[in-house]
């Protein structure tokens, strides 16, 4: 020893699992949680989604029992998307009364009223051309959609939507939903705001769970390009501005460095979206056997919350329910 230079002994700190708990920074617990669901339109339909397995759209008729099993998991919030049965033009279904997020809200309020309903707003799985916002001279209209917009989280919030979530990119979003909302009395109902939304190929496995790919081009001139930082902030500024009270980073693997500074520059919960294609990847390798799922999910998780983020929106949350429970 006498002949060593000096060094540190890091390796003290994690000499035994109990020595490695009680160090730990960063823990998944079940409250930080909210589940994604597709509610088709129907009757007595569960559709395994191909590509995200374990992942099924469901009908009304198997919402209670679906909330019963993730209450008894421990998951308390579940974002709700529609699976309409026919779409227009103008996307519809996204904002009638009767809409189909509209009616699973109340009937989770009704039969199941702990549970947390986070709706998203936008138009795209209810639009015929499958884009965010209605179109003019081929591209989306950012001024007209928002009308459109203001009346889906309005009626969301009539039927009963405890946070409105909307994830369409368009400019003003914030600002002209929350006014709406106020205007409607629904000043208590918060804004998660997918502020910092990525034009990403991870999205693929969701339109097809949520039948949304576009028809035409792409969402490049309304969401974000993966290449930029500083966009990220500024988008974030202008929907803390405009009202909001979450901010959502979208998708979260690749984005976790946008997580972190959106973390350190804004004081309002911070969520990551681990979103569909980051799902499917992991399940595809663990089908193959090519990875240990369980261990993968919780450190890619956990990853996130060392990132800053405080809340996680994951198709995962049923298996780490179990996990944590082991
Ligand atoms: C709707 C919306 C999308 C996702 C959430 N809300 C798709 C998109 O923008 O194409 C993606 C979620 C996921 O991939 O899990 N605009």
């Amino acid at each position: 020893m006498t002949n060593q230079p000096a060094f540190k002994r890091h390796r003290r700190l994690r000499s035994t699992a109990s020595m490695r708990s009680m160090v730990r920074e960063n823990h998944l617990r079940m409250d930080d949680f909210i589940y994604p669901i597709f509610i088709v339109e129907g009757e007595t339909i569960k559709n395994e989604v191909p590509s995200m397995p374990g992942v099924s759209q469901i009908s009304l008729d198997y919402v209670k029992e679906e909330m019963q099993e993730l209450l008894s998991l421990g998951i308390k919030a579940v974002m709700l998307f529609g699976v309409p049965a026919e779409k227009d033009e103008q996307g519809t279904g996204a904002f009638t009364e009767n809409g189909i997020v509209q009616e699973a809200t109340r009937l989770i309020k009704k039969e199941v009223p702990e549970m947390l309903v986070v709706a998203d707003t936008c138009l795209c799985e209810y639009t015929s051309h499958g884009h965010c916002g209605v179109i003019n001279n081929h591209d989306v209209d950012n001024d007209e959609s928002l009308k459109l917009l203001a009346k889906t989280a309005v009626s969301q919030a009539e039927a009963g939507a405890d946070i409105i979530a909307p994830s369409n990119m368009m400019d003003g979003f914030v600002a002209v939903i929350r006014h709406a909302l106020d205007e409607a009395g629904y000043q208590n109902i918060p804004v998660m705001s997918y502020a910092v939304k990525y034009s990403s190929a991870f999205y693929g496995p969701f339109r097809d769970a949520a039948g949304s790919t576009p028809q035409f081009g792409d969402r490049k001139t309304y969401q974000m390009d993966p290449a930029n930082r500083m966009e990220a902030l500024r988008e974030a500024e202008s929907d803390i501005e405009e009202g909001a009270d979450f901010l959502i980073v979208k998708p979260a693997l690749s984005y976790l460095d946008i997580v972190r500074e959106v973390r350190d520059n804004f004081h309002v919960p911070i969520v990551a979206y681990n979103v569909s294609g980051e799902y499917s990847m992991v399940k595809a390798a663990a089908q193959n056997g090519w990875i240990n799922e369980k261990e993968l999910v919780l450190e890619k998780l956990t990853s996130m919350k060392r990132a800053g983020a405080d809340l996680i929106i994951s198709y995962f949350a049923k298996d780490v329910a179990k996990w944590l429970s082991e």
